[in-house]
């Protein structure tokens, strides 16, 4: 698998969820950053996006094959870009990609690692509740108020989401 790389000015798919700075608390024993740090960004640009769509509480309920592509360096820039792949009952599935910026100068970025991260709508007692609800409540969205284009949600693939539920 080759890394990518993309002009600076290009914008990468999905919404830019977290961007940050890679610190020397985050390296490991070699002074590089750690797999395990940069795992934990994209969660949370995940989350982000996840409890954005869903209007509730959330839980990170599995994450597949990740391949670190490219080291991260103390005083990168790290950017985690989201893409909603599937919405189910409870679960919905984002592609999170992460994307790197040498010392947030360089005239490029790199394209470090991808996943996709599974996220489950909870309730206060941790569980699993439709991400679409049927009845208004405190923490949801009625069914009969959503537009139009969320009428086959639950069921399967949702190709266009609100620009609103879509960013943090
Ligand atoms: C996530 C959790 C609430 C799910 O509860 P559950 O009773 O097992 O619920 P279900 O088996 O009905 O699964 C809920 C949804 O997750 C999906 N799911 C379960 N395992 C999955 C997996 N390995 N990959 C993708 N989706 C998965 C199910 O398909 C279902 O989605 P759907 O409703 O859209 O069809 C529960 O397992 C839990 O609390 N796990 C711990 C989560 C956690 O602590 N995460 C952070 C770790 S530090």
């Amino acid at each position: 698998m080759s890394t990518e790389v993309i002009p600076l000015d290009t914008e990468p798919e999905g919404e830019l969820v977290i961007r940050t700075i890679a610190m020397p608390k985050d390296t490991n024993f070699n002074g590089d950053i750690f797999g395990g740090w940069l795992l934990a960004q994209m969660d949370l640009g995940g989350a982000i996006a996840a409890r954005k769509l869903s209007r509730s509480r959330i839980t990170t309920v599995a994450i597949d094959s990740m391949r670190f592509r490219h080291p991260v360096h103390v005083g990168d820039t790290v950017c985690c870009h989201a893409k909603l792949e599937r919405v189910g009952t409870t679960s919905m599935t984002y592609k999170i990609i992460a994307w790197v910026n040498p010392m947030g100068i360089s005239e490029q970025r790199c394209c470090v690692t991808e996943a996709l991260f599974t996220y489950v709508a909870i309730d206060k007692d941790g569980k699993p509740i439709p991400v679409i609800r049927k009845a208004e409540g405190s923490d949801g969205v009625a069914l009969d108020k959503l537009p139009k284009h969320w009428s086959g949600i639950g069921a399967g693939f949702q190709k266009t989401i609100p620009p609103s539920r879509q960013h943090p």
